[in-house]
């Protein structure tokens, strides 16, 4: 299943092989539509609809293997470093891997997500070498195409994952041993697709190549529907967290078990899930959600052992956020108690607010003509980059303003000019150091 750096085919049943993306070889860029429509029937979620590609995955691993093949055919140097990230390089001729732009996204995907998440921003990376190849262009700096596993954390829980492997933010041991829903490690997974866990870790080498990273992505909410933009530039990413909260009771029988006799954490869970969402409803501009639910073992005449429920929730303040998750916890534990069962909440991970760098988001504010500048409530690995690096973010417009979800969308004439776009942002960091 894993990734093989130098395979040149096509893997069987995947995607179409390299250049498919419409006039590409033919004297005009590739288009991204052209492009996306190469990875479709890659991870299609027949339940829910959309795409479930989760992260050191077979279905990313062949997203992986078409971006090399992609990144191949227009002569890019592909490497997977030790976190598994794959790096597709375009070199200044006699000029060595230093001061170089980068920009990237991910192929992994939340279950059941839209095609866009993620894929547009590596789609249009491959479109916009071939914008500043037609103009012409030679680099002064080397340019290098990023793909990051498993941004989503649906996998193994935690978010952005490669990133805060790579930045060193997430303890490597820790990592290694990361359970995924059917206990495979994290260790166990990466041997498959060919990486050694006792490898993973802060990569200072890869780090000190890299001067500016410039993620494109579809927007996932109503910022440039509402301000009639295609593009713009990203300002801040919210402030995210994960938790997960156990409950145990005592699992029984459905039906000898009176009422009275229960401690059922189903019941309490019930009663958190409710609570998670009255305390974000309190806290101005908090976001908090359960969309994940699993009671052990799961059966309609079984009262449960114990339910694991995640909690999802953001806030700008990052003090906030800790505040709501200290009274989402203490709502939780009451709801235990109610019931005579037990809660015990743990953090998965934790992403502070980032708000990008003033000098080069303006710089590409220039560049692209004075598009509007706007935040967002979604992560990304560019918010792992921005603490080691001048990063910035660049959003397509998304005319159903939703994400996560089969309707997220991007219009045809909008994602290529988001890669003419991301073309003439790195056209402006290439030219001058
Ligand atoms: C990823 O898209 C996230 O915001 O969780
Ligand atoms: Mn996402
Ligand atoms: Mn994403």
């Amino acid at each position: 299943m894993g990734f093989q750096g130098t395979t040149a085919a096509g893997p069987a049943g995947g995607p179409a092989g390299p250049g498919r993306g419409a006039g590409f070889g033919a004297g005009a860029p590739a288009s991204v539509v052209g492009l996306l429509a190469a990875l479709e029937g890659v991870g299609a979620d027949p339940r829910r609809g959309g795409y479930t590609r989760p992260g050191f995955g077979r279905e990313e691993a062949t997203l992986h293997e078409w971006f090399a093949q992609e990144a191949r055919a227009r002569g890019l140097d592909i490497e997977r470093d030790r976190n598994g990230v794959l790096w597709a390089w375009w070199d200044v001729p006699g000029g060595s891997r230093s001061n170089a732009v980068a920009t990237g996204s991910h192929l992994d995907s939340v279950p059941g997500g839209g095609q866009y998440d993620g894929p547009l921003g590596v789609a249009s990376a491959l479109a916009a070498v071939d914008h500043l190849r037609l103009r012409g262009l030679s680099p002064s700096r080397p340019l290098a195409l990023v793909v990051f596993p498993e941004e989503e954390g649906s996998r193994f829980g935690v978010a952005c994952l490669g990133s805060r492997l790579l930045t060193g933010r997430l303890d490597p041991a820790e990592a290694a041993g990361l359970r995924d829903a059917s206990g495979l490690t994290l260790a166990e997974a990466l041997a498959e697709s060919g990486l050694d866990a006792r490898h993973l870790g802060r990569d200072q080498a890869a780090l000190d190549r890299v001067a500016c990273f410039v993620e494109l992505h579809v927007e996932q909410g109503r910022g440039l529907i509402d301000r009639d933009a295609a593009v713009g530039l990203g300002s801040s990413i919210l402030g995210h967290g994960r938790w997960k909260l156990r409950f145990t009771g005592q699992g029984n029988h459905a039906g000898t078990t009176l009422m009275a006799d229960r401690r059922d954490p189903l019941v309490a869970a019930a009663g958190a899930v409710l609570a998670v969402r009255d305390a974000a409803l309190a806290v101005p501009e908090a976001r908090a959600t359960v969309g994940r639910l699993q009671p052990l073992p799961g059966g309609t005449n079984v009262i449960a052992s114990a339910v694991d429920l995640w909690i999802d929730a953001r806030h700008p303040d990052d003090e906030v956020t800790a505040e709501l998750l200290g009274s989402i916890h203490a709502a939780a534990r009451a709801a235990a108690e109610a019931e005579s069962c037990e809660a015990e909440l743990s953090t998965e991970s934790v992403s502070p607010t980032v708000h990008f760098g003033h000098a080069l988001t303006s710089r590409l504010v220039g560049a692209l003509g004075g598009v509007p500048v706007l935040a967002t409530g979604a992560g990304h690995d560019a918010g792992v980059l921005a603490a080691e690096i001048p990063t910035a973010m660049l959003f397509v417009r998304n005319p159903t303003g939703i994400s996560h979800s089969p309707e997220e969308y991007a219009a045809d004439e909008d994602a290529e000019a988001g890669a003419v776009a991301l073309a003439d942002a790195l056209q402006e960091l290439l030219l001058v150091p």
